[in-house]
Parts: structure tokens; C-alpha cells; sequence
């Protein structure tokens, strides 16, 4: 007598969650916004959507179990690798986390295209932090999994600038129709690098207001006038502030700085304030991707605009998404 077989299941458009290997992001690396088109965005932050339900709903399943992740960071990291690590473990899968390299035997001398084809060998998905810019896109050159950059020095932080998308529309409703403020160090922050190019798909006004020595650098600002975004840069919140709706604020990137005088004579240039709030919309929010180191006083976090810490809430679901997504399961 033969054995019963079931049907191999196939893929169901119908369900949220299933084998989906002709979706569009199997298999794929996650290196730069610029990869992604609104409908990318419509169909990742469905996902995220669904995902937040699901973890509301019964916390973990079981959607990527037998699956594994390694975690790369040559960077300190709190959110990103630990909301990686969630976000699997929340699936079923498991991480093999590689948080300070000093241990490992990149410490040996061993080279990053061999540190990655080494743990492509043991993991499905490989979430790289490094310093250099490009580093991630050199890791995908020699890894065959996929490999998601989770920031490349001063380059980009592509899986932040989706959850802060993400983010903005949870909180607002829409995208289009908004001004968005940038401030503090719009050179060295690669978060905003990749939050600016996002919004580019976007009808919205952005607004730089930095420190002349830590302005957004020019060739991003020609490459989005390139694609029509209307931006601005200032020197002073103040006149920008009451038209604002998104108030993305960043940290002054410390280590990036080969001058520590110059770090010195920028890293109080702005501090929000509950004063800063009460000049502001009474429907807008506060941003920032933290880790914040005074940029932001603590009793600001009471006001319900202050939006940073359900932002990296969104961040879970975001790159659970992500994770679905490129393992074929979403
Ligand atoms: N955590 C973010 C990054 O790694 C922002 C920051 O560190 O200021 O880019
Ligand atoms: N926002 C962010 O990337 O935080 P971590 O540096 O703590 O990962």
C-alpha cells in the first residue's frame, strides 16, 4: 500500500503567511533604499502590519522555524542587533549573534568576504553592521544568502529608514502631504541618508537644519533634486518648526569625527525641549532613531508627540517583515 503524501502546498496569494518564493524580496539582499519603489514599501509595510497583529495577537509562531540568522556587527548596536534577534526568535527561528567582532577571528586578521562565506555556511541570513560604506554591498558580492545591511559606516541604515517610514505612517495616517525636519548631524548620520532618499518616492517637503560643518552632504541633496523633492537647509529650527510635522532629530555622530574640538563646538547645537514643544504643532512628532545623548531632554518623552520609543517598537515588526520576506515566507 503507498503511503499517504500530502499535497505540497502551494503558494496562496490568499494567505498572508506561506511559502511565497516567487515573492519579490526571496532571496534578495537588503543593501540601500534605493532598491525599493513605493510598491515595495506598500507590500513590506503590509507585512509589518500583519506582523504586528500576530505578535499582539500570540507573540511568537512559528513561521521561520529551522531558520537561522547570524548577526554581524563590527559596530556597537542595542536596537538593531536586538531587534533582529526578537524579530527571528519571535518567528521561531534562532541567531548565531556575533556582537563584538573583537572575539571572533575577524580579530585574527580575517577578512570580511571570508568572515561572511564562512557563516553563510551555518545561517540562512546574514544582518551586517560595519563601518566602512559598502561594506554590506561587498558582503553580498561573495555571500550567496542574503545579506541585509544594517548600517555601513556613513553610508546607510536601509532597514532604520523603513521602520521610520513605517513609523510616520502608524502615526500620521499618510506620507504624502507632510514636512519633514531633519536636525542635528546630517553628515555622518546614515540614518537620515536613507530616511531622505525614502522619502524622495514621497509628495513631501524635507527640511535640513544642522550645524554649517555637519550639513547634508551635497551629493544627496543634487541626487534628490534629481527626483524633484523640494529640500531646504537652515542653520536654526525656528522657522522651520511650526511648519513641521515630522521632527526627525539625530545624534552627533561622536566617532565618525577625526577633529574632537569639532565634535566639541557641535554637540549641543540643539537640544529639544519641552519650551521647543510648546512652539510646535499640536499634531506632529518627534523622531529620532536613539541612541539619543542629550539631544533631546528626558522630560520631552512624556509629551504623547514624542513618537522615538514606539519607533523602535515598529522596528520589531518592520524586520520581521524583512526577515519573512527574504527567507521566502511572506
Ligand atoms: N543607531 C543609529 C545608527 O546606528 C543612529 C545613531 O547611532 O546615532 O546609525
Ligand atoms: N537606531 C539604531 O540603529 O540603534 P542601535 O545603534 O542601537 O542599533
Amino acid at each position: 500500500m503507498t503511503a499517504f503524501v500530502p499535497p505540497v502546498r502551494q503558494d496562496n496569494p490568499y494567505l498572508p503567511f506561506g511559502d511565497h518564493r516567487n515573492a519579490p524580496f526571496y532571496g534578495k539582499d537588503i543593501l540601500s533604499v534605493r532598491q525599493f519603489s513605493r510598491q515595495d514599501l506598500d507590500y513590506i509595510f503590509g507585512v509589518a502590519h500583519e506582523m504586528r497583529e500576530m505578535v499582539q495577537r500570540v507573540g511568537t509562531f512559528d513561521l521561520l522555524k529551522g531558520k537561522i540568522l547570524a548577526n554581524l556587527f563590527y559596530e556597537p548596536s542595542t536596537r538593531t542587533s536586538s531587534s533582529f534577534t526578537s524579530a527571528m526568535e519571535r518567528l521561531g527561528g534562532s541567531v548565531i549573534p556575533i556582537n563584538e567582532v573583537r572575539y571572533s577571528s575577524v580579530s585574527k586578521g580575517e577578512s570580511l568576504p571570508d568572515t561572511v562565506r564562512t557563516l553563510e555556511c551555518y545561517a540562512d541570513v546574514i544582518v551586517l553592521r560595519h563601518p566602512e560604506v559598502g561594506a554590506s554591498a561587498l558582503a553580498a558580492k561573495y555571500a550567496k544568502k542574503p545579506i541585509i545591511n544594517a548600517g555601513d559606516g556613513v553610508g546607510e541604515h536601509p532597514t532604520q529608514a523603513l521602520l521610520d517610514l513605517f513609523t510616520i505612517l502608524e502615526e500620521l495616517g499618510q506620507v504624502d502631504g507632510l514636512t519633514v525636519t531633519m536636525l542635528g548631524d546630517l553628515k555622518y548620520g546614515r540614518t537620515v541618508h536613507s530616511l531622505a532618499r525614502l522619502l524622495a518616492l514621497f509628495r513631501v517637503k524635507v527640511n535640513y537644519v544642522s550645524p554649517d560643518i555637519l550639513r547634508m552632504p551635497p551629493e544627496i541633496i543634487a541626487e534628490l533634486k534629481e527626483l524633484g523633492l523640494p529640500q531646504d537647509e537652515y542653520l536654526t529650527l525656528d522657522d522651520v518648526l511650526p511648519t513641521t510635522d515630522v521632527l526627525y532629530v539625530t545624534r552627533v555622530q561622536k566617532e565618525r569625527f577625526e577633529d574632537p574640538q569639532a565634535y566639541e563646538s557641535v554637540k549641543n547645537a540643539f537640544i529639544i525641549t519641552t519650551e521647543t514643544m510648546r512652539r510646535a504643532r499640536e499634531r506632529m512628532i518627534v523622531m529620532h532613531p536613539l541612541p539619543r545623548v542629550g539631544e533631546i531632554a528626558m522630560e520631552v518623552d512624556e509629551d504623547p508627540r514624542a513618537a522615538y520609543f514606539r519607533q523602535m517598537e515598529y522596528g520589531l515588526y518592520v524586520r520581521m517583515a524583512l526577515l519573512a520576506m527574504v527567507l521566502g515566507k511572506a
